[in-house]
């Protein structure tokens, strides 16, 4: 990776984040684009929206779960593709301020985020299904364009002049329409201007560089191109070891917004993806879609919770960690690597008491069971390491770890560069022909 500037070391410290998708619409629970999606009348869309009011509205809650679950900043849609706005905005009386709620959404979730020790992310759909220009494009309403893009610039202008600090802004939805006509570029100085540290993602222009099926293709055509600070490849992990990144997931099957009756994906699932976005070098940024009256799905606070559990004893591994894979390991799960440590992350327990591990040339000289606290013995040959007096049974209904402390930054043996292909194939060879004569596969003794 290139070196991280200082200011934005936090976020690739950070590992795991908390997305937050929630607006009118939730009021349909059918996800954040029923607006679209299901070709709703417009007046009546506006109307249902003007209405809600949620009463259980409690950022400080949310950033309760958040804290409780380990994550470490938040990212909350100040405006969906339905152009509804949670802030105080003198753009619109499309607002939460104006309508239905009285109250300016942005400011208390931005207060609570902060009071909690939460980085704070803004996300903004560039967007906004109510504009027919936004559809016709510059070239055939030129006035109508201009009007859209004024109101993009003057509203992101409010949204990071009025709250103070803002972390991380999240844009999203510039389809269908080019960078140049929405002029990314200007848009990116002008938030530079006003908030010098800030993060931007990879979404003012379309396609985005972090798109999976495009992502080497985007890597030819505009090599060291790319308008933001970090990729966010969506439901998916796209590792760019040059880029900071971070994977966008949701927590249900496939939507962002509220869905009433959505299958969940369990807490091992989302450990899971946590894990490997670490062992991998990014982020992990799970969403929530809060019910129309604010709250939180339980689903979600139970299954976030879990992984806070497991973080409280194991996080030492993910926080501010790189990327392992210095050792074979792949058969019992992931690694990662914190100065002299090399942590193993434990997806199967297969019930014996020793565990070998053949690709690590760096001396051992402690192996702890992060779990239990206990430590394990070990026996380090030039050719493995065995530790043993690990339990009988799997210590925790998540993903046991081992930390083992190394002499010094943990390295791969000849195998461990091996079976990565960056080690010398002679030795592979070497190992091929050990076998002498004991089975003719190819039908020639030697
Ligand atoms: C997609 C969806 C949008 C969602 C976003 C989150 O762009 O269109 O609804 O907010 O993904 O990454």
């Amino acid at each position: 990776m290139k070196a991280v500037p200082a200011h934005w070391q936090w976020f690739n410290q950070s590992r795991f984040g908390l997305f937050i998708h929630w607006g009118p619409y939730s009021v349909y629970g059918r996800g954040e684009q029923a607006l679209n999606r299901e070709f709703l009348d417009q007046n009546e869309y506006a109307r249902t929206a003007c209405d809600w009011n949620p009463k259980h509205y409690d950022p400080a809650v949310w950033a309760s779960v958040a804290k409780n679950a380990g994550m470490k900043y938040a990212v909350l849609t100040t405006r969906h593709h339905d152009g509804y706005c949670l802030w105080n905005t003198k753009t619109t009386d499309y607002s939460s301020m104006q309508q239905a709620p009285k109250q300016d959404f942005v400011r208390t979730y931005v207060d609570a985020c902060r009071a909690a020790g939460l980085k704070v992310g803004l996300y903004y759909s560039l967007i906004d299904f109510r504009l027919p220009a936004w559809f016709r494009g510059p070239e055939k309403d030129p006035t109508g364009w201009q009007q859209a893009k004024q109101y993009i610039f003057d509203q992101v202008r409010e949204l990071l002049t009025q709250y103070g600090k803002i972390d991380v802004l999240w844009f999203d939805g510039i389809w269908p329409r080019p960078a140049a006509d929405v002029d990314s570029k200007g848009l990116l100085s002008m938030i530079r201007s006003l908030q010098p540290d800030i993060l931007v993602n990879d979404r003012l222009e379309w396609p985005q560089f972090s798109w999976y099926w495009q992502f080497e293709n985007w890597k030819k055509r505009y090599p060291g191109e790319y308008l933001g600070d970090f990729g966010t490849p969506e439901q998916g992990i796209y590792a760019d070891p040059d880029y900071l990144w971070e994977s966008c997931q949701t927590a249900v099957s496939r939507l962002w917004g509220f869905t009433r009756g959505e299958r969940w994906r369990s807490a091992e699932e989302l450990l899971f993806t946590l894990v490997k976005c670490s062992c991998l070098g990014g982020n992990f940024i799970l969403n929530v879609g809060p019910q129309p009256d604010g709250q939180f799905p339980p689903e979600f606070v139970e299954r976030t919770a879990a992984i806070g559990e497991w973080l409280k004893v194991h996080g030492e591994a993910i926080y501010n960690s790189e990327p392992g894979d210095v050792t074979e390991f792949i058969t019992y799960g992931w690694q990662t690597v914190k100065e002299n440590n090399l942590y193993l992350i434990i997806r199967f327990w297969d019930n014996r008491p020793t565990l070998q591990l053949v690709g690590l040339k760096t001396k051992v000289k402690r192996a702890t069971l992060l779990t239990t606290g206990q430590d394990l013995a070990i026996k380090q040959t030039d050719k493995e390491l065995v530790l043993s007096g690990l339990p009988p049974e799997r210590p925790t209904a998540l993903y046991p770890v081992i930390r083992l402390e190394c002499a010094a930054k943990p390295e791969p043996n000849e195998w461990g560069k091996c079976r990565t292909w960056r080690g010398d194939n002679e030795f592979l060879a070497r190992w091929a022909e050990s076998r002498g004569t004991s089975v003719w596969a190819d039908g020639k003794p030697r």
